[in-house]
């Protein structure tokens, strides 16, 4: 099917609207869902599904997976064959099936217009975007024998963040206890100066058996509050809480904790905007 849809997809256009704009029929689009739910091996989202129509719905609603390509200490060998590929051929893959956002060997620009690349694709993206690896780490001495625009490698890596509830979009693991123990003893083994994860707080929370699994410092985050943080702290399931969309709201909140004061609710309309409002004129608490 993916054959037939000939006109290369905009950058965040999801399958329906790709659809509706190539001439695909809804009833072609429904032929194709039972095909999936049929051919699906067991244990992927698609195989809860009931009808084809509630395949349509979630497929439909999903955008080409944004991938950042990162490279370390590497011979560009998984980029040869990535330009090698077929069924779908490169151009196919990159204009169709993924949302190629940064890879530094393939892309125009360099140096610092790179490092704006990368640090854009990062925002745009947060939490959804699949990072690609290619090569090995050297973790030595700080990991000071490979560096990219002077900042050791381990440290790149060291901004990642988990989301072991893999609630993003349409992504959806079997096994997110194995896939991100997995993760973060690996993580572990290899120094990294801490692991984060965007999990909120509740009884299927991973973050226990992950920060074990890790062994190093561990920082729980996601619409935490001030009780909840404090619970974990305490009981040794996690090293710090971060908070992000409380401390946009409230620039204040550590007095705000203290004096156990109310707080300003975020307004997320004015999250990814430019300007002063919704950054600097949130009300301070008055002394
Ligand atoms: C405006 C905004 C920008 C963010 N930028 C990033 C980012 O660049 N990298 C990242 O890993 N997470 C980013 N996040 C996600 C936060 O780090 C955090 O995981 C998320 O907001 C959940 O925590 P909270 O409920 O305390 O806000 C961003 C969140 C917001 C609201």
């Amino acid at each position: 099917m993916l054959g037939s849809i000939v006109a290369s997809a905009t950058a965040l256009e999801t399958i329906d609207e790709r659809m509706l704009r190539c001439g695909i029929s809804r009833r072609s689009f429904l032929v194709f869902c039972s095909t999936l739910m049929i051919a699906a091996p067991y244990g992927l989202a698609i195989t809860d599904k009931r009808t084809p129509e509630d395949v349509a719905a979630g497929l439909g609603k999903v955008t080409r997976p944004p991938i950042i390509w990162l490279h370390f200490q590497d011979c560009t060998g998984c980029t040869e064959s990535l330009l090698q590929t077929s069924h779908p051929d490169f151009g196919d893959l990159i204009l169709n099936v993924i949302y190629l956002e940064y890879h530094e060997t393939l892309m125009a620009g360099s140096g610092l217009q790179a490092r704006q690349a990368l640090d854009e694709a990062v925002q745009k993206h947060v939490g959804k975007f699949v990072l690609v690896v290619e090569g090995s780490i050297p973790t030595k001495d700080q990991g000071i024998y490979m560096k990219l625009a002077g900042r050791p490698a381990l440290d790149v890596l060291a901004d990642m963040h988990l989301a072991p509830r893999g609630d993003s979009q349409d992504m959806h693991d079997s096994n997110p206890p194995a896939t991100f123990g997995y993760v973060a003893r690996e993580l572990g083994r290899r120094g990294l100066g801490f692991l984060f994860a965007r999990e909120y707080f509740g009884p299927d929370r991973l973050g226990p058996q992950l920060k074990k699994q890790f062994g190093g410092v561990y920082i729980a985050n996601e619409k935490y509050t001030l009780a909840q943080a404090n619970q974990v702290i305490e009981g040794g399931e996690a090293d710090a809480v971060a908070f992000g969309r409380l401390f946009i709201a409230n620039p204040d909140l550590p007095a705000r904790f203290t004096s156990n004061a109310s707080l300003n609710a975020p307004a997320p309309s004015t999250f990814f905007t430019s300007g002063a409002h919704g950054y600097t004129d949130y009300p301070a608490l008055s002394v």
